[in-house]
């Protein structure tokens, strides 16, 4: 198939975790005789740096007719000035806006050698298996900002339509897994959490009557991904809260360097990037870990392309190299010996490359 594929590498990190990405989709490509074309665009501080605004139309138009996006990370302390008019954050949101991406599917998987790389502990790790379904284009990060010298606000809203096609998406998810879905809300203190579970319990008795519904404060529901993690299988959140907990949960994975996620909306065209950010600590060393990149090309090929063989392939790759040993700095334990960025992607290019499984 042909496919046109925007790339923006933003900030810190991302330039180099992209540069992973891409070289995964290209290898995809000529493995699998399909054609995809990139366009490069700018996001965030580096657009800001180029042209004085985080989200250029250039960059809009170019997202709006690609087929999928693929984001690296957008932030750092060059633009983290509490008093500057523009950040690279912007930038990002803002995407998501005029993408319509709603859904933000957030896998949670556990490779068994990486379970040393975790702080928690072996038998708690057991069997964990999630996919967070965090909104993504409501809630208090859109809300009507104010700030002055005494006090500042940001509005929290929800619209019955904004959680109903969220719980949908969740939903249908728990249908083709667990059959059991968890929504976390703060119910006992918030008005929007208040309408959040009653329309979401309106909405799967009446529409998902099969599937099991648990209600968990987003408190309690951050404990129980530390002391019950395997108990939970399709959770979905509101925007907020699913970044936190998200953050959370990689920890169950070893480290922030191994999550994916996918955001869509009601059309194809959805924006993937990895879930952590610009990390301007180890930025420009090339010894950042591409899995979280690269686990999200997979879900570029299932969701937007309609790949799935393609994107069993590229996860199954990830999961070859890490059996074989290969470990950036931040899922090593002591006596590993540390790959590069560039090294884990050639490991995971030349799983690919040895083609379908027969
Ligand atoms: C994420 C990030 C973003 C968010 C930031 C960079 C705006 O933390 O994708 O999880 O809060 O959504
Ligand atoms: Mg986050």
């Amino acid at each position: 198939m042909e496919a046109l594929i925007t790339l923006l590498p933003g900030d810190g990190i991302g330039p180099e975790v992209t540069k992973s990405a891409q070289q995964v989709l290209e290898s995809v490509a000529s493995t699998y005789g399909h054609r995809f074309q990139f366009d490069s665009q700018r996001i965030g501080g580096a657009a800001i740096d180029a042209v004085g605004e985080p989200l250029p139309a250039a960059t809009i138009a170019s997202c709006k007719s690609a087929d999928a996006v693929f984001l690296g990370a957008v932030g750092g302390p060059k633009w983290s000035d509490p008093n500057a008019k523009v950040r690279p954050e912007q930038g990002l949101l803002a995407l998501r806006a005029a993408l319509g991406v709603y859904a933000n599917l957030r896998p949670v998987k556990i490779y068994p050698e990486l379970v040393g790389a975790s702080p928690l502990r072996p038998e708690i790790l057991a069997g964990v298996d999630m996919i967070v379904v965090r909104e993504l284009t409501g809630g208090i990060y859109f809300g009507t900002k104010t700030r002055d010298e005494h006090s500042a606000s940001d509005l929290c809203t929800y619209t019955v339509v904004e959680i109903e096609r969220i719980v949908r998406v969740a939903a249908k998810l728990a249908a083709d897994r667990s059959g059991r879905l968890c929504s976390v809300d703060k119910a006992n203190v918030l008005e929007t959490s208040r309408l959040w579970r009653s329309v979401t319990n309106r909405l799967m008795a009446a529409e998902f009557p099969g599937i099991e519904v648990e209600t968990l404060l987003v408190d309690a529901a951050a404990m129980h991904l530390l002391s019950r993690p395997a108990a939970f299988d399709v959770i979905v959140t509101e925007n907020m809260f699913g970044d936190i907990l998200t953050d959370e949960a990689s920890m169950l994975a070893g480290s922030l360097g191994m999550l994916p996620s996918a955001s869509l909306g009601d059309s194809s065209t959805g924006l993937y990037e990895p879930i952590h950010g610009s990390a301007p600590d180890i930025a420009g060393k090339g010894i950042a870990n591409p899995c979280a990149s690269i686990a999200s090309t997979a879900l570029l090929l299932r969701y937007s392309l309609g790949l799935e063989a393609e994107a069993l392939a590229v996860e199954r790759a990830i999961a070859e190299t890490i059996t074989a040993g290969a470990r950036t700095a931040d899922i090593a334990t002591h006596d590993d010996s540390r790959v590069s960025t560039a090294q884990m992607t050639a490991e995971i290019l030349g799983n690919i490359r040895r083609g379908p499984v027969t």
